[in-house]
């Protein structure tokens, strides 16, 4: 039986301040740095493995409370991998994408996310959405007042809205949901990720801090994902697996 590969799938890459603190260093930092190698190596073999969107939750609009030396030192890993990792990007056909509130982030972080961007524009094998100050009731929130806004200007009426049209709204308009959201470290939340997205998404929690993801765990996540049957309101009668 071949395994189904979720054509999208989110990540909450949680776990970093945890495996540094468990790894005997003095600050969170050097989780953060080996966090970026697992993300390069979850990547690569998403791309290989035929998915075609991944979306990470990066940074999130409440990290923003985290002490300043941690928020700087995050900006600045930020910078530092946008710099490096594009060769990576073009090696395996992947388009840099971002969703959250550009405007939040330093200058600098914002001209090189552009540049990335820019730089992979036209890679098609997958896109990696980095999801950056991005908080999901906020995003949420802007896609009610951009409605609110048509309707006031006389471009849509109320009638017109329905569920469609609001995902069209969001940041994450041209991406199919995800199938499949994994979220490392044992914690078992969402943490205000993608929540209009995730309404029927399977959801899998891995015991692993995040710079440990390897991709013996995502073959397991995706392993778990094609042993759940979604049924999205019907009754397992009515689900005939196709592989
Ligand atoms: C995830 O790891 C990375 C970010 C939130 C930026 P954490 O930094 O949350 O690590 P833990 O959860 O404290 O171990
Ligand atoms: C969620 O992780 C955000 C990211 C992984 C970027 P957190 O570690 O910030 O989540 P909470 O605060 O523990 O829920
Ligand atoms: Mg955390």
């Amino acid at each position: 039986m071949k395994n189904l590969v979720p054509s999208h799938i989110a990540i909450i890459m949680d776990g970093n301040g945890r495996w540094a603190k468990n790894q005997g260093f003095k600050t969170r930092i050097r989780g953060h740095e080996v966090g970026v190698d697992a993300l390069r190596n979850a990547a690569k073999y998403a791309s290989k493995i035929g998915v075609k969107f991944l979306t990470v939750y990066a940074f999130s609009q409440e990290n923003w409370r985290r002490p300043k030396t941690e928020v700087d030192a995050l900006m600045s890993i930020l910078v530092s991998s946008l710099n490096n990792e594009v060769q990576t990007l073009q090696e395996n056909g992947i388009r840099l994408n971002a969703i959250g509130d550009k405007e939040s982030l330093p200058k600098k972080c914002k001209i090189e996310l552009d540049e990335a961007i820019l730089a992979t524009a036209s890679n098609n094998k997958m896109t990696l959405t980095l999801a950056l100050s991005y908080s999901s009731r906020q995003e949420i929130t802007s896609a009610t007042k951009k409605i609110a806004k048509k309707i006031i200007n006389g471009q849509i009426s109320i009638d017109e809205i329905n569920e469609n049209m609001f995902s069209n709204e969001l940041s994450t308009a041209k991406m199919p949901d995800p199938e499949l959201l994994i979220r490392t470290s044992g914690e078992k939340r969402i943490s205000n990720f993608l929540l209009w997205q995730i309404s029927y998404t399977e959801l899998v929690f891995i015991n692993v801090l995040w710079p440990d993801f390897s991709d013996e765990h995502f073959e397991e996540a995706i392993l778990e994902f094609n042993n759940r049957q979604r049924r999205l309101g019907m009754t397992s009668e009515q689900i005939v697996k196709q592989y």
